[in-house]
């Protein structure tokens, strides 16, 4: 840790693991090093990077928090894995906003990146740590087949425990607007904020790229269907079926379509299908396989957010 704080007050690249996915992370102050995130990522310059900070306390460092609710929903949910979308201070670097007036802002509650900033003593833009528009990295190793050479460390801290990325929520909105759902959960939020809207794909264009209809995608093609009716897809040769709970297993396995049969949870827990699902996605990924089909979790909780990026790890057919 002390390492990888020197190497980021030196300007360099660190990937460090969160409590989502792994950050590809530099002092947010240098531009040149913001440049190189987006190199290093293969990153278009109009998608904003997101600031990480130590402390809760320290978010007005990067962001302005007296809008209404902001202050509120920091006390309530961070550290943890909510990201808030807020007027920037004039200081943030455009190539950290893409020159928009606001800035995502996140304190995570992973103890070794908290302990990394802490000890950087500078916040860190850290996008996920994995080519842009492919899948994100939940273990270290995801990060060194997919950047090795282009970070100047890895810090493994192990498989990320909630496995997908953190809620975008977009408080610089009337409405407040979910711009990326995540396990910070629409029920949770609405609590704290009851005109709070989920981004609506079929209505509204896209703010940012992770709204594209096309992102977090393997290399294979997905196959999204509703839950329950894998077993009468038609599926070609070597087809892989990610399925959800015990019963969809016994019955997919039954139907004989498909090579292999993956459960994302046998007790059909959202929580543990967002925990494994990139790494699945990874394993398969780089198998033999000819596509994958998926079937989609009930859209509640952190459902919602594993149904966001299967869909967009999908083909739209
Ligand atoms: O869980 C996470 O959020 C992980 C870990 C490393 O913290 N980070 C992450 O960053 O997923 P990234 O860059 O892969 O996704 C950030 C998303 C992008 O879709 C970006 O467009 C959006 O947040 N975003 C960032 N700043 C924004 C802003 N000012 N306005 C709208 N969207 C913004
Ligand atoms: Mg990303």
């Amino acid at each position: 840790m002390a390492l990888a704080a020197d190497i980021l007050r030196s300007g360099g690249l660190v990937a460090i693991p969160t409590e989502t996915v792994y950050g590809l992370a530099g002092n947010v102050w240098e531009p040149k090093t913001l440049a190189r995130i987006f190199e290093a990522k293969n990153r278009p310059q109009f998608d904003p990077l997101i600031v990480h900070v130590a402390n809760p306390d320290n978010a007005d460092e990067v962001a302005d928090l007296s809008l209404p609710h902001a202050r509120q929903l920091a006390e309530a949910l961070w550290p943890g894995p909510l990201t808030m979308v807020l007027p920037r201070k004039p200081r943030v670097p455009d190539l950290a906003t893409s020159g928009l007036s606001t800035v995502g802002v996140r304190c995570p509650s992973h103890p070794v990146a908290r302990r990394i900033i802490e000890l950087a003593g500078v916040p860190l833009a850290a996008p996920s740590a994995n080519p842009f528009g492919y899948l994100s990295p939940t273990r270290a190793e995801h990060v060194a087949n997919q950047l090795g050479e282009r970070v100047d460390l890895i810090v493994d801290g192990g498989p990320c425990t909630i496995g997908v990325e953190s809620t975008v929520l977009d408080l610089s909105e009337s409405p407040a607007l979910v711009l990326r759902p995540g396990a910070v959960s629409m029920e949770q939020l609405a609590l704290l904020l009851p005109s709070v809207q989920l981004f609506d794909r079929s209505t509204q264009s896209p703010r940012a790229p992770g709204q594209l209809p096309s992102h977090y995608a393997p290399r294979l093609p997905l196959h999204l269907r509703a839950s329950g009716t894998l077993p009468s897809a038609r599926p070609n040769a070597m087809a892989v079926a990610l399925c959800f709970g015990a019963a969809s297993y016994k019955n997919i396995t039954a139907s004989g379509k498909f090579s292999r049969v993956v459960d994302l949870s046998a007790r059909a827990d959202p929580v543990d299908a967002a925990a494994v699902l990139f790494s699945v996605l990874h394993e398969l990924d780089t198998g033999s396989w000819s596509e994958l089909w998926a079937e989609r979790l009930p859209d509640c909780g952190i459902g919602r957010a594993v149904n966001d990026r299967l869909y967009k790890a999908s083909v739209k057919d």
